[in-house]
């Protein structure tokens, strides 16, 4: 296993469309390893969620994993698709591992419904709510070359981190 080196924003390939994944390499030992590497990716740098891109690699692949209550459980998307939108909206403060020390309010509908490849290549339909549905839109969004700085509507509401800990963590609920 190794830890990847994340791509910070200003890499264009965190602009790029990914490409889909050839199901068939979805079983083989590089390809297992680099899923692997990518969760521990993902919590070396304590993130909830990882998409391909953020390491380099412009493909359809996310990782997503949180314990806790209101937690998501270990997840791995391969050519994911959003096939229902709930109809009612969600505000999350939302940070990003390839962008650094910062944080902002996102409008986000508060319900996926997704279909996707697991890792054994097997068809997986995922319902998913509140953070679950929010990190699969903001890990989905890095597969279309999309930040969540592009998402947001108010500006103003982007924060460096330690101002966001000295005046709107009390407030928050969750981050992503
Ligand atoms: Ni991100």
């Amino acid at each position: 296993m190794a830890i990847l080196p994340i791509a910070k924003v200003g890499n264009p390939i965190l602009r790029q469309i990914a490409k889909p994944v050839d199901p068939h390499v979805i079983g083989s030992r590089r390809f297992q390893e680099f899923l692997d590497d990518m969760f521990e990716t993902m919590v070396h740098f304590e993130g909830i969620g990882l998409a391909a891109p953020q390491v380099a690699c412009s493909e359809q692949v996310v990782v997503m994993e949180c314990e806790g209550t209101d937690g998501i459980p270990r997840t791995v998307l391969i050519n994911p698709k959003i096939i229902f939108y709930g109809p009612t909206q969600s505000t999350m403060w939302e940070g990003c591992l390839s962008i650094d020390n910062m944080r902002g309010k996102v409008v986000r509908p508060s319900m996926v419904r997704v279909q996707a490849l697991d890792r054994n290549g097997a068809t997986q339909d995922i319902e998913a709510n509140g953070l679950y549905a929010v990190c699969i839109q903001h890990e989905m969004d890095h597969l279309i070359g999309k930040l969540f700085v592009d998402r947001m509507t108010d500006m103003s509401t982007l924060t460096q981190l330690k101002e966001f800990e000295a005046y709107w963590q009390e407030e928050s609920a969750t981050v992503i």
